[in-house]
Formats: C-alpha cells, structure tokens, sequence
C-alpha cells in the first residue's frame, strides 16, 4: 500500500522505517508519491514522466548495453551515457596507432561515427502488472523449482499477447520475491554507433584513485547515437540505417543546480537487498564482506605496487587493478556504513516488532516466518562462504587457474574427431597468445601465495575441495613446487606440448598440478557446493517471499518499494552535499579548480591535458561557467546503485542537469540501507559535459544538435511535456 499523504513523517515512528529520499520507484506507480515529489519541487505530473500513450520523460531512457543507462539528448538519436559504460567501445577502436581512448574521439560528421557489433539500446515500451493473472494460476503448495516452471508457462502466453503483430519484446518479472508481477514490454536497437568521448585523462580523471569517493573531478561521459532502419525501427547495422527519431528528447539545462534544488533520476538499477533480514546482514557483516575484502586486499596488495613498477605491468595489470578494486573498495565502504549506522542492531529489534505482532495478528499467518528464515540462514551460510570464496579464489585469484581450467576441452580431447581437436587446438594456441601478453608469472605466483592461507582459513572445511589436504603448513614452499612444475607457468613448454599434441600432450596437461588443482576446485564448487547452496537459496526465496508480504499486511501503512533488479526505476531528492560522519562537512560541488589542485604531470591518473589546463589559465569557458569558475561535479541525494551509471538526473521541469556515475564511500550500503544524511550519488555536472565537447574538444556541431535550455529563453523544440 502506498500512501499520498507525507509518509515520512509517520514512517519515522514505524520498525523498517523508510527513510527521507529512500527507494527506487517503479514508474507506474508514481501517482502514490506524485505528491510528495511535488512538494519537494517537482513541476511535472506522473504522466509527464511516464505515459503509455504519450511521449513521456521514460521515453528518453535507455537501457545502454547490458548494465548501464543513457539517455536520449537530440532529435537524431544522440544518447549520452558514462565514459566507463562506454569505455569498451572506445577501446575496442583504439590502437597504438590511433589511441582514442588516450587521446579522446569526436566523430566530426555522421560518416564517422563507430559501429559496435553487438552493442544495443533498449526502451521500455510500457509496463503492466500482472500479478493477478500469475498468482491466481498458481497452486500455493509448490515447490520453488516447480513454481518457477508453473510461472513461466503463465508468462510465455501474457508476453506473447503484448508484442503480437509488433517487433516488441515482453518478459514476466517478479518483484518483491514473487509478491508481483510485471509485464514488461521492450524495443532494442540494434545499431549504436560511437560518437564522441574524452580523453582518458578527463573521462576517468582520478582513476581507481577518486572512484567511491568525493569530491570528484572527472567528466565520466561518453557520446553515442541510435540508428534505425528508414523505417525508424530497430535494424541490424547497416550503412543503409538513419539516426533514430526518439519519441521524447531530455532539454538540456543550462540554468545549473543549487543546493537544496529538487532532483530524480530515471535508470536501470541492478541489485539492492533492502529487505535482508538480521541474520543475513550478520553473515555480511561479519563473514561476507570480510572474506572478501581479505582476499582483494591480499592480491591488490601484490599487484597494485607492481603497476606503478614498470610500463609493461602497468598496461599488463592496470585494468585488472580495476577490477579488482572497484568492489573491493565498495564492500570496504559499506561494511564501515552498516556498522555504523547499527544495521544489525536496527534489523534486529525490527524483527522484535514484527514477531510480537505477528505471533497474534492474522491468526498467527506469519509467526513462523522470521524463525524458519533464521534456521535456513543458519544451513545457507557454510555454502555461501564457499560460494564467495570459490568466486574469490577462481575468478578472481591466481590467474594461472583460470588459464589452466580453460584448457579443460583439449585435454578431454574431442571424442576423436580430428578436424575438431585441430580446430579447438589453434584457437586455443591463439587464446594462450592473449592471455600471455598480459601475464607476468611471478605476479601470479606472488598472488597465489598471498591468497592460499586465507581461502585455507576461511573456507568451510567441510565444503574444502581436497586438494587442500596436501598442501601442508608451507604454503609457500608448496606453491613454488606447482609453479616450477606446472606447463602453465611456462608459456615456451605449453606451447610447444599443444603443438606436438597427441596422447602425450593430454597426459602430461591432465596430470598439471594447475590443472589438477583447478578441476579439483571447479568440481568441488558443482558438486559440494552449488546444488545446496541453489536448494537452500530457493527456501529463503520462498520464506522472504512471505516474509515482505507479512510486512505489507501487518503494518499497512509502511511504504515498501521493490529491490533493484535492472527494471526501470525513479528515484527522487535535492542536490545536496552531506555529513558522512563527524567532523565531515562535503559541499556539494567541486569546479575545474579542484581538477587543477589534483593535476600531476605524468601521473597515470592525475595527468590533465594541455588544452584543459589552457582553458582554465585564460578562464575561457564559454556560456557553460557561472561566475568565473567552472562546475565540474555534484552530489544529490538519490537512491542509486549499480547500473545507473550514466542515468539523468533532472530538475524539477525534467531537464537535464547531471550525469550520474558514482556513488560517495559512505553511501555504498545503501544497497542494505540507505541513509538521507550520508548517502549522495555523484554527477558530472551537465554544463561540464557541454564545456568538454564544446571548448575542450570543438565538436560544437554536437551541442548544436542538443535542446540546450535555459530558464529565461524559452525552448526550441516543442516538448510533448504537458505541464
Ligand atoms: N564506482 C563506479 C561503479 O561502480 C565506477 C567504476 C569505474 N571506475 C573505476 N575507476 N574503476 O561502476
Ligand atoms: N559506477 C556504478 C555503475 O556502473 C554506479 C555507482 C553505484 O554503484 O552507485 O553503475
């Protein structure tokens, strides 16, 4: 139940209080919080954001690849999105010769815009709930596997129904554990081509240095464009195709943000797990977040040193730096968040709440949820300590492993079919190739040292893959004897045992220490591990189910938003910076100055271009300055997490102000539970963006295109926004 009146005031006093600014709304449901967003100073109505039979703000959002959003900014298709959500594009047309990434792209006319195999953009046509027309056709006795089977046999007909006679796509989703439905109805372009970036040095300013954290100073944006058949739909790429004619294009505000100005923004959030009980926030807490952190900053602590060390390994490693430390820094933040904001404290005497009405209320429906939810957290947590440390140690361990495990098919051989064991043999020779180019062994044996010990303490012991029983208490020493003699260590001797081939090569590759541990560990983690852990995680699934629903009927004036679940969703707020604990004030912007304080010449990550630096000595920033400076990022109290990088953040009359990219390190456990005075996600701020493409790269033409606005000069374009 969603309530019209200020729900804050009231859900203060209620257990699972949700919090000022909290959520993640589904756009069809913006009636029941209309005024609310009203009050703090939207000028729009539900409609205006989201319609199924106008064009409506929803229709300039874009589902950008398969986890990052962009929107739409012309009339012609050009969409604007994160510099890191489009990074593998740009990357993808780099080379020594012609280094965009290092150097920046701007495609000076339509002809030299970039394809992207593969790359796709996706509007959400419409929504529907579809709740009823699910549940009412289950039986509640089934089981999770065979519910799941029921469910899908309800949804392939309601899908098919939506896009019959259309080039639509539909899905069925659960929301809420399965409490709701939604039929969601899509069109995905299939040719998107790259337009313009910056350089890294402005795109990724700060590097792996800044990410988490304010303040902030890069211009994480990068520019593509749509393109449709002449048709205006959905085409495969082709030279044929045209800029694709959008429904509903973003104005662009050149007015700038104020503190306290209303602002939403509109994207694909991933995953939030807001409504884990205490028993689960514990084992994040204290085991999860942990084990993890442990590990990264085990190999990290290896690695990391080693970039700065030499060109070869920085270009070798940098990206796996990234990698790696982008979560390992996340979990660092919000175990620090959750501990400090008492979350397992919190949960906990929730909990009390809802079992002392529960065990009454409703003849006793829900009494046994929270302590069946309890037993099952009890059984899932060995399987999921060894699910975490299997993903850390396999996926993101020694690489060597990974490398080895990959040679799985050539060594089963290919049930003697020659041809194809020729075929899978070159590829995998090639694929060596690759992975050597950027593999330095005595890394690997370094990070296999460092990890080894602590996957041995942390990993359940019953769960253990046995390998583990012959290390010993030297696991060094042990290490060492897989290296010096595993054919993986040694690029020369594997290559040249793949060439010769044969029974030879199977044997000697079969019994690889690598490979051995490898296989061991993969197997150990699908035979012992993921069937119980997919058996147990169902129940939990069921009993959270029941759980929520409980919540909904047994405190029916408490407003619930569905978790995050790469659906379309609003989340709305103020600019504003914060008091992420004490003694911590952050503004709530940072300009080119700060860029210029962070400046080391040289520095992988703190260098800044010349022209950038020219700019800023001669103050020459255009009509995108305010008062002799130049904006560059803000923060604003929106609910965000993973996947709505690149979303729109829009002001009250749903123009464009601000690219989000980040979130600050003290908002990162928002994904449990938000906080109105620490959590702010982080923007580029638009007028940065313009000054970027404009004075920094020349490609004026680009703003040109846009529907640039400004509060005293009426729009150019006509919006189909009624007000
Ligand atoms: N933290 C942001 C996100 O989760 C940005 C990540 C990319 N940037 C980086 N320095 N690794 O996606
Ligand atoms: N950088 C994140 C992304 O790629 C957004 C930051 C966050 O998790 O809030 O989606």
């Amino acid at each position: 139940m969603f309530l019209f009146r200020s729900v804050f005031a009231v859900a203060f006093l209620l257990p699972f209080a949700l919090r000022a600014h909290e959520g993640m709304w589904l756009p069809t449901l913006l009636k029941s919080i209309e005024g609310d967003m009203r009050s703090e100073g939207l000028h729009l109505s539900a409609e205006d954001i989201y319609s199924v039979n106008n064009g409506s703000i929803k229709d300039a959002v874009v589902l950008f690849g398969g986890g990052c959003t962009a929107e739409v900014i012309s009339a012609e298709g050009l969409i604007l999105t994160n510099h890191h959500c489009g990074f593998s594009a740009i990357s993808s047309h780099s080379s020594l010769e012609q280094d965009h990434a290092k150097n920046g792209f701007w495609a000076p006319d339509r002809k030299a815009e970039l394809r992207n195999p593969g790359l796709t953009a996706t509007f959400v046509v419409r929504m529907e709930d579809v709740t009823e027309r699910i549940l009412s056709g289950l039986s509640p006795e089934l089981a999770e596997a065979e519910r799941r089977e029921a469910i899908a046999a309800l949804s392939a007909p309601i899908a098919q129904e939506a896009v019959a006679g259309t080039h639509y796509k539909a899905v069925v989703r659960p929301f809420n554990f399965g409490n709701s439905y939604y039929l969601i109805v899509t069109e995905t372009f299939r040719d998107v081509r790259l337009v313009g970036a910056p350089p890294n040095a402005i795109g990724k300013f700060g590097g792996d240095t800044d990410n988490w954290m304010w303040p902030r100073h890069n211009a994480d944006f990068s520019l593509f464009r749509i393109y449709a058949g002449p048709d205006n739909r959905p085409a495969d790429p082709s030279d044929a195709n045209v800029p694709f004619v959008p429904r509903h294009v973003l104005p662009v505000s050149m007015d700038g943000v104020k503190e306290g100005d209303f602002a939403m923004i509109f994207g694909f959030p991933g995953t939030t797990q807001r409504y884990l009980t205490s028993h689960a926030v514990d084992h994040v807490i204290n085991v999860s977040d942990p084990a993890r952190i442990a590990m990264r900053t085990a190999s990290l602590g290896i690695i990391e040193p080693m970039i700065h060390s030499s060109d070869r390994i920085r270009l070798q490693y940098a990206d796996k730096v990234a990698n790696l430390s982008n979560y390992w820094k996340k979990f660092i933040g919000e175990l620090r968040g959750l501990r400090e904001l008492r979350t397992l404290e919190r949960k906990q005497a929730d909990e009390r709440t809802f079992q002392a009405i529960a065990d009454t209320a409703m003849g006793g429906a829900y009494a046994s949820v929270l302590p069946d939810l309890a037993v099952l957290q009890e059984q899932f947590a060995p399987y999921a300590t060894a699910r975490d440390m299997f993903l850390e140690f396999f996926y993101y361990g020694p690489e060597i492993l990974r490398l080895a495990d990959a040679h799985a098919e050539v060594i089963e051989g290919a049930g003697g079919d020659a041809a194809k064991m020729m075929e899978l043999k070159a590829k995998r020779l090639e694929n060596d190739r690759i992975f050597y180019a950027d593999y330095d062994v005595e890394i690997d044996k370094r990070v296999f040292k460092a990890l080894l010990p602590i996957y041995m303490a942390r990993v359940p012991a019953a769960l253990a893959p046995t390998f583990l029983k012959q290390v010993g208490n030297d696991t060094d020493a042990w290490v060492d004897a897989l290296y010096a003699r595993s054919a993986f260590a040694s690029p020369d001797r594997l290559e040249s045992l793949l060439v010769k081939g044969g029974s030879r090569m199977k044997r000697t590759l079969a019994e690889d220490p690598a490979y051995k541990v490898a296989r061991n560990i993969v197997t150990n983690y699908f035979e012992q591990v993921r069937p119980e852990h997919a058996a147990i995680g169902d129940r939990i699934e069921s009993g959270m189910r029941m759980y929520v629903k409980g919540m909904s009927e047994l405190f029916p004036e408490k407003v619930m938003w569905p978790d995050a679940n790469s659906t379309l969703r609003l989340s709305y707020g103020k600019v504003e910076g914060s008091s992420p604990r004490d003694g911590v004030v952050y503004q709530p912007h940072t300009t080119l100055d700060g860029v210029m304080e962070k400046y080391v010449p040289g520095d992988p990550e703190f260098d800044v271009p010349e022209r950038l630096i020219e700019l800023y000595r001669t103050k020459d920033y255009g009509p995108y300055g305010e008062d002799g400076t130049m904006p560059v990022c803000f923060t604003s109290s929106l609910h965000t997490t993973g996947g709505n990088s690149g979303s729109p953040v829009l002001d009250g009359d749903g123009r464009l102000i601000g690219l989000n990219f980040d979130r600050s390190w003290e908002s990162t456990m928002s994904d449990i539970q938000f906080d109105p005075e620490k959590c702010r996600n982080i923007c580029v701020d638009i007028r940065y963006v313009l000054f970027i493409i404009d004075k920094f790269a020349g490609a004026k033409h680009l703003v040109d295109e846009m529907n640039v606005v400004r509060n005293d000069v009426p729009p150019t374009i006509d919006l189909p926004i009624h007000r």
